[in-house]
């Protein structure tokens, strides 16, 4: 009897066990959660290592500087550490952690706390076509109550943050606002530069956390988080800042049954958003809300809908992963989406609040903070094209401003419109970058991407001399590229690469399907003729086969060695039908793309052991089906393989020591839409519309 009671508690605990430390994560347990991923100065995360133990975790900003940013709950007169208490105050106790998960705006984890389920739900709200919206500097928190199995406990939460938000804390000021119902807290670092940048933070503008609470304090956070934890509401008193103080907002949600929920606004406001060459660009719902308080107040008030549009959007995103590549695809198109909207800023000018000339800005997040990169909108297309492509034209807008002011001194396109965000300078020195055949193609191929999402042919036609004179850059200079870098500008400057042959070819193809001039299609195909082999369709003198291996069965790095090159550049070929490259291109490297595969994915180059993750999808949507799972798989296993920590790397080792692993200076960046490539060749253009 002793031994079998001992077998039955033995099962017991281990089941126990089990049941109660086993948190579970649906899709899957990602690098990183994003929590308020909404522009580039608004970009807090969670670790994915630090999940299971959601009540001491730390988040961060991007850059991985700690943020500071607590949730705690009293359920019958019990407080409960949920979220962000690495030091827990007496008489509290940690929350036990069910699971975790993630849509295409949120991260929702549900904890236990006595007899109270609650659930916090980071919301970054994405509303692509609905420039005020998408331009607001804000997320929601919602935490969530209900009473476990039948009990109806009495809940009451508090939440805070501090200075970290503001990018240094050496010395902040706090204040506090109470509008309405609304109370909202300001919080800015005493050292304002604007448009400087600490530690990739905003070193102006201000940290804004509001809500609808029922009290608020600030002060030391021993002090005010023990006065929730004993009472269970805050005294409404502010003190002034001082080192490691929080500004706090508690809810009493009373006795709770079914949800009951308590909603918070967490932002980081700049007014001068942008500065394109000396006129400040500003958000663009400050047209309509144009003081902090009042636009916090506003984004309190559109919640509901807010969560509506998501509900909506959300099951967009996953019938879209779903039908077009499966679950595994699906995971990263819902991982992707945020963090690419995260790296974007809806402005209009500051001065005027002119809503009819808005200007979209992008930042290349980590790698090197440039404004507008060509080649970082070039990849994020996919995503633009097929739900929103009026960010195409608002992204290139500013630059061909710039370009058509006459101050630019190179005859090919420009690499970016400034060395760093959110400084929109221009180049009047030519000193960007140079990356000329690259960005002439991309330019021409963004151009036809707008044109035949919207059907709207004037914005060609108004920037027709432009295009023009990119185009005959390329005719002049695209089939043999002088030594110079691609977009992959970690593997240096070549003669002869083949990717940026391609890019000529293909940019040709595109610029004469976006102007109707077949003499330029024909010179794209003659390019690439000549590129990658076939049978002499014209007498152009070109030559033939410089650069696919004898055999045909590959793109080789450049046109005199035999590496081989994961030539993305056909992807636009075949979205829009250009009939550039024979089909025996795709077919051959349908076969060819397995045969290189490293233990973690295909490699950029056969000469190197990394990975880039939106080349790989693009390169996926052009080969056959079994090539593309491979590819997917690939991707979504580097994705789930819980050792990285940093948001989404799009750089990650294929083969070598480190296989697996993110390449750490690729982090975060907003390049994720080109995971749509795929989608958007099945299913097309589908824009979308959110009624308001
Ligand atoms: C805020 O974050 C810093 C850096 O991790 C940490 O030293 C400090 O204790 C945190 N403050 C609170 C109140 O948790
Ligand atoms: C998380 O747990 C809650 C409570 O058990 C459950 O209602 C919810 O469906 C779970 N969510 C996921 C994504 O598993
Ligand atoms: C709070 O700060 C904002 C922004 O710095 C400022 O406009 C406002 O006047 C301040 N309000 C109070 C009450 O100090
Ligand atoms: C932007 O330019 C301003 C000067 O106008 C400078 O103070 C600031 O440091 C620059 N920002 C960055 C991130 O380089
Ligand atoms: C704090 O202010 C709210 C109104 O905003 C009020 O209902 C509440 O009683 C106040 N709490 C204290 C402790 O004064
Ligand atoms: C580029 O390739 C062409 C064709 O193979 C060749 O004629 C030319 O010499 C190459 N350019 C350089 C600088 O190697
Ligand atoms: C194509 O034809 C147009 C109109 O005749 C001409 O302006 C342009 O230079 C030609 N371009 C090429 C590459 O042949
Ligand atoms: C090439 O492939 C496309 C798309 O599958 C198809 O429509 C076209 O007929 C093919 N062309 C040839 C010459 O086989
Ligand atoms: C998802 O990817 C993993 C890892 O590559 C693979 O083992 C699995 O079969 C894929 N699942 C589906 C449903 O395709």
């Amino acid at each position: 009897m002793a031994a079998l009671a001992v077998q039955a508690w033995l099962l017991f605990l281990s089941l126990f066990v089990t049941s109660s430390s086993a948190a579970t994560w649906s899709p899957i347990l990602p690098p990183s959660f994003p929590l308020a991923v909404k522009n580039p100065y608004l970009s807090a995360w969670l670790p994915g290592n630090q999940a299971a133990n959601l009540p001491s975790a730390q988040p961060e900003f991007w850059y991985a500087n700690a943020l500071n940013w607590s949730v705690i709950a009293r359920v019958d007169g019990t407080a409960y550490n949920l979220f962000g208490v690495p030091s827990p105050e007496e008489n509290t106790q940690s929350a036990t952690v069910v699971n975790g998960s993630f849509t295409s705006t949120r991260s929702t984890f549900v904890l236990t706390a006595g007899d109270a389920s609650i659930s916090l739900e980071f919301f970054s709200p994405v509303s692509p076509n609905n420039l005020r919206r998408q331009s607001l500097p804000f997320s929601f928190l919602t935490v969530t109550a209900s009473g476990r199995d039948g009990a109806t406990p009495s809940v009451q939460v508090y939440s805070d943050i501090d200075d970290t938000w503001t990018g240094q804390s050496s010395s902040s000021t706090f204040n506090q606002t109470t509008s309405g119902e609304t109370h909202v807290w300001q919080v800015k670092s005493n050292n304002q530069v604007t448009y400087s940048e600490v530690n990739q933070m905003a070193g102006w503008g201000e940290a804004v956390y509001a809500a609808r609470a029922d009290s608020f304090q600030s002060g030391a956070a021993s002090t005010v988080r023990s006065r929730f934890v004993s009472s269970g509401s805050l005294t409404n008193s502010t003190s002034d800042w001082s080192a490691g103080s929080v500004v706090g907002l508690a809810f009493d949600l009373g006795t709770v049954s079914s949800s009951t929920s308590a909603v918070y606004a967490i932002g980081y406001v700049r007014e001068d958003a942008i500065n394109y060459r000396g006129t400040p660009y500003t958000g663009f719902y400050r047209a309509t809300n144009p003081n902090t308080v009042g636009a916090a107040s506003h984004f309190l008030d559109i919640h509901d809908d807010a969560v509506s549009e998501a509900d909506s959007f959300d099951a967009k995103i996953k019938s879209v992963g779903e039908s077009s590549g499966g679950s595994n695809y699906t995971a990263i198109l819902e991982l992707s989406v945020r963090q690419t909207f995260g790296g974007i800023d809806i402005t209009i000018d500051g001065s005027t609040l002119d809503t009819s000339a808005p200007y979209a800005f992008i930042k290349e997040i980590s790698s090197n903070g440039n404004l507008n990169t060509i080649d970082i909108i070039f990849p994020t297309f996919p995503f633009l094209y097929e739900f929103a492509p009026n960010l195409i034209k608002l992204l290139l807008n500013p630059v061909l401003a710039y370009l058509e002011g006459g101050t630019y001194p190179n005859p090919y396109m420009i690499h970016d419109l400034g060395s760093h965000y959110p400084n929109a300078t221009g180049h009047d020195d030519g000193l960007d970058e140079a990356m000329p055949i690259e960005e002439s193609g991309n330019l021409l191929i963004l151009a036809l991407a707008y044109q035949t999402a919207t059907g709207d042919t004037s914005w060609a036609t108004s920037h027709a001399a432009l295009f023009k004179k990119y185009a005959d850059y390329l005719v002049d200079n695209g089939l043999y590229p002088t030594n110079q870098l691609s977009t992959n500008d970690g593997l240096g400057a070549f003669t002869n690469m083949t990717n940026l042959g391609v890019k000529a070819a293909v940019g040709l193809t595109a610029y004469g399907k976006l102007t109707s001039q077949t003499n330029y299609t024909t010179k794209g195909q003659d390019f690439a003729e000549a590129i990658w082999g076939g049978t002499e369709t014209t007498s152009d003198g070109l030559g033939s086969e410089v650069s696919s291996d004898t055999a045909q069965s590959y793109f080789t790095t450049t046109y005199s060695d035999s590496s081989f090159f994961l030539v993305f550049n056909v992807y636009p070929d075949v979205l829009f039908g250009l009939s550039t490259f024979p089909n025996a291109t795709y077919t051959a490297t349908s076969a060819f793309y397995p045969t290189v595969r490293g233990p973690a994915g295909v490699a950029i180059d056969g000469a190197v052991n990394w990975g880039k993750t939106d080349w790989q999808i693009w390169t996926a949507a052009t080969v056959g089906a079994s090539t593309q799972a491979m590819f997917i798989d690939d991707l979504y296993a580097f994705v789930a393989n819980g050792i990285n920590t940093a948001p989404f790397g799009d750089r990650y080792w294929t083969a070598g020591d480190s296989v697996g692993e993110t390449a750490e200076s690729f982090r975060a960046r907003p390049t994720l839409g080109a995971h749509f490539a795929v989608a958007v060749l099945k299913l097309g253009v589908d824009v979308w519309e959110w009624a308001v």
